[in-house]
């Protein structure tokens, strides 16, 4: 059933388990993350991002998100990730989003605010919930023909100028009035390049000071360990794609290199689900503390 953001983490922070929030690029990864959902008998977050329009534009994949959702025997928020501009966060409110992510997060302190607060007006006046972001989260990106491209905590003097600051993520949300918040505290989008060196007393600050659900953004690759430390800590939604789509692109490498009488496309799109439901399906697990 199609769901609330806001519910979905209320419900997630006075119990202390973290909903994981899963980019549907393909039909193959939006029904791997539905069947895990529905499989293990968690809430879900199906987003996507803005990013992602080259695989798919967002007109293409919200019905296809949305009758996935509606459908579904849980609850699904149909989730926009990291829009850019407020046009955009508008279209995702029409086509039927029940939340949206506007990341103003390179932008100033007072910026980021009066951008994110004239979003939460007309999204909270359609019923639809608002993510915000507040500090850097580092990015690590395979560019094809150029190897990787990144940045991490060795890049940078100072941590604290680009993790969130617990008192100006109270400031943030007091003026905003955003749903949840994400946070900056060492975690990576992308292939973590060295093991993820996390920030996680910082998430117990932020937590205490803003008092809403914090989300994780590069929150695959990260250890089970850390996942329970960091939802101990407040984080309630965790951002999670490139280790499923790799998950979905290694089992895919294996299949080819089989032996096969003949070799047909829908094989490869049923063993690719199938390991990205797998693979989704672990890291909910944890998430839910089940
Ligand atoms: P990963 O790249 O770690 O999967 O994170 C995805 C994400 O944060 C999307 O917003």
């Amino acid at each position: 059933m199609l769901a609330n953001l806001k519910d979905v983490l209320a419900d997630a922070k006075a119990r202390k388990y973290a909903v994981g929030a899963f980019n549907g690029t393909t039909l193959e990864s939006v029904r791997a993350i539905i069947a895990a959902a529905e499989e293990l008998g968690c809430p879900v977050i199906l987003q996507h991002a803005q990013s992602h329009d080259n695989i798919i534009d967002m007109h293409e994949i919200a019905p296809l998100m949305l009758h996935y959702a509606k459908r579904a025997s849980v609850p699904v928020a149909v989730h926009l990730d990291h829009g850019s501009s407020y046009e955009r966060c508008v279209q995702a409110i029409r086509l039927g989003f029940t939340s949206v992510m506007y990341d103003a997060s390179g932008k100033d302190f007072d910026t980021n605010v009066a951008q994110t607060a004239e979003i939460v007006k007309i999204a909270h006046a359609s019923g639809v919930s608002v993510e915000a972001e507040l500090g850097h989260v580092f990015t690590s990106k395979v560019v094809v023909g150029e190897g990787t491209t990144a940045d991490s905590a060795d890049d940078y003097n100072n941590l604290d100028d680009i993790y969130t600051d617990p008192d100006m993520a109270r400031r943030f949300v007091d003026a905003t009035g955003v749903d949840c918040l994400a946070v900056a505290f060492g975690t990576v989008h992308g292939v973590y390049l060295t093991e993820p060196r996390l920030d996680l007393d910082r998430v117990s600050k932020i937590r205490d000071a803003a008092g809403i659900p914090l989300v994780m953004h590069g929150g695959s690759g990260v250890s089970d360990a850390d996942y329970r430390v960091a939802i101990q800590n407040g984080i309630c939604k965790i951002n999670y794609y490139t280790y499923m789509n790799k998950a979905g692109g290694e089992a895919v490498k294996q299949y080819l290199t089989a032996d096969h009488a003949a070799l047909f496309f829908d094989a490869i799109s049923l063993c690719a689900t199938s390991a990205m439901k797998a693979d989704v399906l672990r890291a909910m697990r944890v998430f839910a503390g089940k």
